[in-house]
């Protein structure tokens, strides 16, 4: 046996073609291309397509998949009358594990597991989770769902479906680009979750929803609702040193920073920065990126800490007008797209992940009968 290093920290699990972090040289890599390849020029589709089959897609493939992706876009009966039964204050993560559970329950293909029939209710989850999210917001505010439209892809699709209005194409290519970044990341907690489900050759509906109840912890997707509430309980520029400094002597964890791998920084936030920055400009609203700029500074002399993907995307969906409460699962609206390439290739060659515990308690005791005990 190795010995046991908490939170598997460094300890190689498996072997994976899909997503190579480098956590000192900043890099992200997806089946070959650094992420900055993809950033203005590729759609979140041709990268889910990329993750899902090993090669980015032909034209041909891709509208083919788009096509796929927009007939799977029909959220079944009993899953609208199910968010229609849910409290409007449900926590819309905790809305979309159970609904994706739900999905599973209806699902044509719920009894077979071959890989077409997989790739088959991949592609539904993928299709139908950012219809989950939005429906649930729109219904918990006393409005009618607005379906997506099969000639606009699934960033343009969602804002649809959140406001009810077209985005204009600047904020729809920012958000594009956002489900792009958040799409994979090697064997993150979450994507660990559905592996370890996929190992027992559980189905991929429990798989990708022990997923989502993993994402939703504070530590791992939940981070950025976290920081745009601080920022919001900041208020302004001049309050951002008061508050760390006394957040840091109450030893508080700042939300949207450090990283188990990458020590150096997060690539994702380089980016995620310059569409906060955008967005800001674009809104005439400037408050939230210039404290983010001084909180990143500061955490920086501070804790010699790094954003990370958490960070910038908080200010970036609070510009778009997205509720606070939608950051993480729309965290998971992109990292569908990851979980089930790992869960498919987790099937592909399988061994049951199992791994062992250094036992740290009591040896040799003996039985004392119940009359016997004090
Ligand atoms: C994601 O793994 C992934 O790839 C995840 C993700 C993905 O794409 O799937 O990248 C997405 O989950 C990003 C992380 C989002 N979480 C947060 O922003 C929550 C705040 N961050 C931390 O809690 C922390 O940085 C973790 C959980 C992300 C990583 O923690 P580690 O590697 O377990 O590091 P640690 O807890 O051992 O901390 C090391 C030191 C400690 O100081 P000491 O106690 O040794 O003095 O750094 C300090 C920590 O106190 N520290 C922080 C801090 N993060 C680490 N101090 C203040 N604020 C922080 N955010």
């Amino acid at each position: 046996m190795t010995t046991f290093k908490a939170g598997l920290e460094d300890i190689v699990a498996l072997r994976s073609e899909i997503c190579f972090i480098d956590g000192q040289r900043r890099r992200l890599v997806y089946r070959g291309y650094d992420i900055g390849e993809f950033i203005g020029k590729a759609t979140f589709e041709e990268v889910v397509y990329l993750l899902w089959h090993g090669q980015l897609p032909t034209q041909d493939q891709l509208s083919a998949f788009r096509r796929q992706i927009a007939d799977a876009q029909d959220l079944p009966r009993e899953l609208v009358d199910l968010l229609r039964s849910f409290p409007r204050n449900a926590e819309p993560m905790a809305v979309l594990r159970t609904a994706v559970s739900a999905l599973g329950v209806v699902d044509p293909d719920a009894g077979i597991h071959d890989q077409e029939a997989n790739r088959r209710k991949a592609l539904r989850i993928l299709a139908r989770v950012p219809m989950i999210i939005a429906y649930h917001a729109r219904l918990r505010e006393g409005q009618e769902p607005v379906p997506p439209r099969a000639d606009l892809g699934l960033a343009a699709n969602f804002l649809l479906m959140l406001r009810g209005s077209e985005p204009d194409e600047v904020e729809t290519n920012i958000f594009d680009a956002c489900l792009i970044l958040h799409a994979d990341h090697e064997l993150n907690a979450s994507t660990f979750t559905a592996r370890v489900t996929a190992s027992t050759l559980s189905d991929i509906y429990s798989a990708i929803t022990g997923a989502i109840g993993a994402l939703k912890g504070p530590l791992h997707g939940g981070a950025n609702e976290q920081v745009m509430r601080t920022l919001l309980e900041i208020g302004d520029p001049e309050r951002v040193e008061p508050w760390l400094t006394e957040a840091l002597a109450n030893k508080q964890r700042i939300m949207g920073f450090g990283h188990r791998v990458y020590k150096t920084g997060d690539p994702r936030a380089d980016f995620l920065r310059q569409f906060s920055q955008q967005m800001s400009q674009l809104r005439g609203e400037t408050r939230w990126y210039e404290m983010s700029r001084r909180l990143e500074e500061l955490m920086y002399e501070r804790k010699g800490l790094y954003p990370n993907v958490d960070f910038y995307s908080a200010s970036t969906y609070y510009l778009m007008g997205i509720p606070t409460d939608l950051f993480t699962p729309i965290f998971a609206f992109s990292r569908v797209s990851g979980w089930a390439a790992h869960v498919l290739e987790q099937y592909a060659d399988n061994r049951l992940i199992r791994p062992r515990a250094e036992y740290a308690g009591p040896q040799d005791l003996r039985f004392v009968p119940l009359a016997e005990r004090g």
